[in-house]
């Protein structure tokens, strides 16, 4: 009796045991610069079976391709759509790195760790691939004018010294127990974490990274497969990297990887089981006119819809006309082998959506000959023992690129750049094991026109009912109407007119209110004018449309200037860099200090401007206040110097 008992007591509890096993679902860490595709991955992620895969928490990568107090916001109403107040968000935070190496707790991964002091002050040199404008942070900022029309607002948003930072929001998430770190953006915040707690390394089990290019041959500049025989590819064509605006020097890079070496080094080399998902992967399935339509036709939830309409612009605004040859699927194929792998944990190699191979890679983070010390490197220069307890002669002691024209980087007479920064590079003996992602899976039902198996499960995911937006814009605001409130001017008699140009920092906001104040009669305000190179960043446009629209101004025209200063190269943050990222400035001023969100919006926003007709450069170059745009001196001058896609056509 009582052994029967025992067996019995046994077998529950070894049912209970594996069964519980079994039933625990994958933490996710979801670490992303919340560009437009990685809310593609996020939403994916965040739609799969709640048992088997759940989001955890997410930390926002804030030296890539959006700005630190815009994305957080982004990402807090996408979880507030679907229902999801309780994921924990971090972003930014106050601490430093000694000049002796030692890091401080909550470094903000504002700067690269090459340019990380204790302040959050510091240099672009890797993010000045990344255009300060639209198409680059303006547009992501904003996603594009869409996150203000579509998203419902919870009461999560940044606000001043409650934030819980991006060191804190890993901590927390990755000391409760086993979990599975997904990178989309730089890899700035995992590095930190790594080398400042590397004894919570054993709870990660697995690191998943869209980033890098290994064998990939950018099909960007090619010419079309069936292309007439005058087509000249450019010189572009066939790279390994795809950095655009930076290729000219560095022919090898990826922008996620690119954003921080050093940083993905740290990671690729810190001994945790890593996927990688590459160009050569995501270049082979590419969003293409048929996937396209299928979206359009399927998109019967909300977060489907936002999705929709974010690509829907995307390639209305495309800088070319080949959007469906170029515009792959990066971050949201990259959470599709994630996903895949992570549900078939026998056999991780497997995976239902792309076909896997292992590699030997490192992640170079300067550029041979090692132990140059020409006054690029300030892990090196002029300091008697190197940061970090680096090797003199090693792998980081070499030149490490400046600028993105750097001239170490142009040798004469050769057409290719030559710099390496961020490849993410085969080599045998000094390379670690990763599984690479190599080429999409192609979808094994010949008869759909979705050609890839992946769409298929992109669209299912997004479309099926469970995990659905909770929330909707139109049922939350239900008599919200979008309307313009002009004063009325009859009988009035205008004073002064004055054009107010401002930079958006808090200071400014409040002289415009007091401006305002002002009767028409004595100061009539004509317009106003902002940048985008000084307190804030230029999506911060949009604080202004609604101060003026809480004051009853929507009749004030706002113009968008610059994003860099006069006299500096198009691509680069001369002077703004003397602006800190962190409290007190940027992420302050983008958000009021956490008061932007209590304030009604305007129908006046930030729009990414679509020509009605064919789009073109031509159709850009409008002036104040017609649209928000460059003026086209800048715009000319970005079409002839800088940008290799005029080399293609
Ligand atoms: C989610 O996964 C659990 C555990 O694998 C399973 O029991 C459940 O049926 C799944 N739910 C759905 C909606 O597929
Ligand atoms: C670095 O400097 C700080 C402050 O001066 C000191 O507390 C710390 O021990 C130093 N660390 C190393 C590794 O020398
Ligand atoms: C949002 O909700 C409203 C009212 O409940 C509904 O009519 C509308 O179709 C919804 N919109 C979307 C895109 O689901
Ligand atoms: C990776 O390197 C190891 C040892 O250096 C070697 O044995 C292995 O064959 C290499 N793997 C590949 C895929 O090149």
């Amino acid at each position: 009796m009582e052994q029967w008992r025992l067996l019995l007591f046994l077998f529950v509890a070894f049912v209970g045991f594996f069964g519980e096993v079994d039933a625990k679902p994958r933490r996710i860490l979801f670490d992303t610069d919340v560009n437009s595709d990685d809310i593609y991955a996020l939403i994916y992620f965040l739609k799969q079976n709640r048992s088997e895969i759940e989001i955890e928490a997410i930390s926002i990568s804030a030296n890539a391709f959006s700005n630190a107090g815009h994305a957080v916001n982004h990402i807090y109403d996408v979880l507030h759509m679907m229902g999801r107040d309780d994921i924990s968000v971090g972003v930014g935070g106050e601490g430093g790195i000694l000049p002796n190496g030692t890091i401080l707790a909550n470094v903000g991964g504002y700067l690269p760790l090459i340019e990380q002091d204790m302040s959050t002050t510091g240099n672009c040199r890797y993010r000045q691939a990344i255009y300060r404008g639209e198409g680059g942070l303006l547009s992501v900022d904003t996603n594009y004018g869409l996150r203000r029309k579509f998203l419902p607002m919870g009461d999560r948003h940044y606000i001043p010294l409650r934030q819980p930072t991006a060191q804190n929001v890993m901590i927390n998430a990755i000391s409760a127990g086993p979990i599975t770190v997904f990178l989309s953006g730089s890899h700035t915040n995992l590095a930190i974490f790594l080398m400042t707690h590397p004894h919570l390394k054993q709870n990660i089990e697995h690191i998943y990274v869209m980033g890098g290019g290994v064998r990939s041959k950018s099909p960007f500049g090619c010419c079309p497969e069936h292309s007439a025989t005058s087509c000249q590819p450019s010189q572009f064509c066939g790279d390994t990297g795809n950095l655009y605006t930076g290729q000219a020097s560095n022919p090898y890079a990826e922008f996620n990887i690119f954003t921080d070496p050093f940083a993905a080094y740290q990671v690729f080399h810190s001994g945790i089981p890593l996927t990688l998902v590459p160009l050569d992967a995501t270049n082979t399935i590419p969003i293409n006119k048929d996937f396209f339509t299928a979206f359009q036709q399927h998109r019967s939830t909300y977060e489907a819809e936002y999705c929709f309409q974010m690509l829907n612009i995307i390639r209305d605004t495309w800088f070319d006309d080949s959007f469906y040859e170029s515009y792959f699927m990066w971050d949201s194929f990259a959470a599709g082998v994630a996903v895949s792998s992570m549900k078939n944990q026998h056999c991780e190699d497997e995976n239902e959506f792309a076909e896997m191979e292992y590699m030997n890679l490192t992640v170079v983070t300067s550029n041979k000959p090692h132990g140059l010390y020409d006054g690029s490197n300030p892990f090196f220069d002029s300091r008697a023992t190197p940061k970090f307890g680096l090797q003199k002669n090693g792998v980081h002691s070499g030149h490490v690129q400046t600028e993105l024209h750097d001239p170490f980087c142009r040798v004469d007479g050769i057409e290719k750049g030559i710099c390496q920064d961020g490849y993410t590079k085969e080599e045998d003996g000094a390379g670690v094991r990763v599984l690479v992602a190599t080429k999409a899976k192609l979808n094994p039902d010949k008869q759909s026109i979705l050609d890839r198996k992946f769409y298929i499960s992109f669209l299912n995911a997004l479309n099926q009912p469970q995990q659905s937006a909770q929330f909707n814009r139109t049922s939350q605001l239900p008599y919200h109407q979008e309307i313009l409130r002009k004063p009325s001017y009859k009988h009035k008699v205008f004073g002064k007119p004055v054009v107010f140009d401002m930079d958006m920092s808090v200071g400014d906001l409040v002289a415009l209110i007091y401006l305002l104040k002002v009767p028409v009669e004595e100061i009539n305000i004509k317009g106003i004018l902002v940048n985008g190179n000084g307190w804030a960043n230029a999506a911060t446009i949009d604080i202004v449309y609604d101060v003026l629209h809480m004051m009853g101004r929507d009749d004030i025209p706002v113009g968008l200037g610059s994003f860099t200063a006069l006299g500096t190269p198009f691509l680069n943050c001369k002077y703004v860099n003397a602006i800190p990222h962190g409290s007190g400035g940027l992420i302050d001023s983008d958000t009021l200090f956490g008061l932007a969100h209590n304030l009604q919006q305007s129908p006046r926003r930030y729009r990414h401007f679509v020509s009605a007709t064919k789009f073109s450069f031509h159709a850009l170059a409008c002036n104040f206040p017609k649209c928000h745009y460059l003026d086209s001196g800048t715009l000319l001058k970005m079409i002839d110097n800088h940008l290799p896609w005029k080399f293609g056509r």
